[in-house]
């Protein structure tokens, strides 16, 4: 096992209802409040929106709004937040939405306090030592952003998505209801469902020996999704099987299910390649490639992979071990059919014609990878097969 540093601040605040408490959390970092969100849409549909101004007018805080975030986000947005925040003296950030909205408001808040432009973060080129407490209430479960240490931003010139990770970027407080995720359509659930088992996947398939106790944890979780992931599609209103996919977001991303490990990621870095170019949501990339990646580097660790055939997808423990890892690889890629997210990327509307320059920039900082180090040969070819 790896030597390691757990290190997560933030505080969960689970259950119907929790969100009249935002108010009150948001108190405790700060009196002015950047509120950040979509814009319209379902959180002044579903009257979400009335809710948090009530909440934060009733605890006596100052706030100032700043919408359009979109799916993907992008930096000019984000540059907008900084301005304000320095203008304004803002205090405090509080994210309502998705991943890109929780991505966004860490961007804002690193930003908010440092003098030079916010992409330099994105280009390692500034040490993250600083940023504006931030507050979310998440409303669909996926990138684990609410609790993770990461924010991924997409600069429109040039095509490039790129992410930051530290402690720093940890928000102090979560809020989720799994009421609030009703409203997500099918395709939104799904996709979601998909990035919350992909990270567990990425910190799974590692090559370090003997991580027990973090592989049951990481089995569990995948079960889990498994399990609740058809029953919120079939029911978007169960509120057990949201409430089951809601808890598993942040516990897959947080950092607890790769303590010990050498973590893979590779799957992440080809995924952005594509989002950055064609604006895929980030779960259907994984769709597309994990499965791919799977056949392309089973052979290097037979044995753990099948391990994963046995424990998450039952594969006959008699079977000998080739056929039990290419069992859990097929297994993979029909639950991701099941739910209905493109599984080649044919099916997302992409064609050959600019592989290769994806394989060029998911590799210009060299090879990516953790499981095994992929380079831009391999990860070309995990495109190739991916495309139908
Ligand atoms: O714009 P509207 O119509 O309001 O729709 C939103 C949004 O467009 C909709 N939505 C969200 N909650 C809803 C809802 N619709 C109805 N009811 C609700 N309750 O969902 C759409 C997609 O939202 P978005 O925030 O983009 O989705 P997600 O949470 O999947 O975030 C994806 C972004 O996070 C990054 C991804 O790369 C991508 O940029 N990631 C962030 C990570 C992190 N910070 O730790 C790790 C991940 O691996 C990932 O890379
Ligand atoms: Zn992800």
């Amino acid at each position: 096992m790896q030597n390691f540093v757990f290190d997560c601040k933030t505080k969960i605040i689970f259950g119907k209802g929790t969100e009249k408490t935002v108010g009150e959390n948001m108190k405790a970092l700060g009196s002015k409040v950047l509120f950040h969100h979509y814009g319209e849409g379902y959180i002044k549909e579903c009257g979400l929106y009335d809710v948090i101004m009530d909440s934060l007018k009733t605890a006596g805080l100052e706030v100032v709004e700043l919408t359009g975030v979109k799916p993907n986000p992008e930096v000019g947005l984000v540059r907008t937040g900084v301005e304000i925040c320095k203008k304004e003296k803002i205090d405090c950030i509080l994210a309502v939405g998705g991943g890109s909205v929780m991505d966004s408001a860490k961007a804002i808040g690193l930003g908010a306090l440092y003098e030079g432009d916010v992409w330099d973060f994105f280009e390692h080129r500034a040490p993250m030592t600083r940023m504006l407490p931030i507050g979310v209430i998440s409303t669909i479960p996926a990138t684990g952003s609410e609790m993770s240490d990461t924010s991924v931003m997409t600069n429109d010139e040039g095509h490039l998505k790129r992410h930051i990770a530290d402690t720093v970027l940890r928000p102090a407080f979560a809020i989720l209801n799994p009421e609030l995720t009703y409203t997500l359509p099918p395709y939104q659930t799904a996709v979601g469902g998909v990035d919350i088992f992909s990270h567990v996947v990425e910190r799974y398939f590692t090559q370090e020996p003997e991580v027990d106790y973090t592989d049951r944890l990481c089995e569990a979780t995948m079960r889990t999704v498994i399990k609740n992931l058809p029953l919120v599609m079939e029911d978007g209103k169960n509120y057990a099987a949201r409430a089951e996919i809601m808890l598993a977001a942040p516990w897959a991303q947080n950092g607890l299910l790769g303590m010990g490990r050498i973590e893979d990621w590779g799957s992440h870095m080809m995924g952005h390649e594509i989002s950055g170019i064609y604006n895929t949501a980030h779960g259907a990339t994984l769709s597309i490639i994990m499965p791919q990646w799977m056949k392309y580097v089973y052979k290097d660790n037979v044995d753990r992979f099948a391990q994963y055939a046995v424990r998450v997808w039952d594969a006959d423990a008699g079977w000998d071990k080739e056929k039990q890892a290419l069992y859990g690889i097929e297994k993979t890629r029909e639950f991701f059919r099941s739910v209905c997210v493109p599984v080649t990327l044919k099916e997302a509307g992409i064609d050959e014609s600019r592989l290769e320059e994806m394989a060029e920039k998911c590799c210009l900082n060299g090879p990516v990878g953790g499981f095994r180090p992929l380079y831009k040969e391999d990860v070309l070819a995990i495109y190739q097969s991916a495309l139908q």
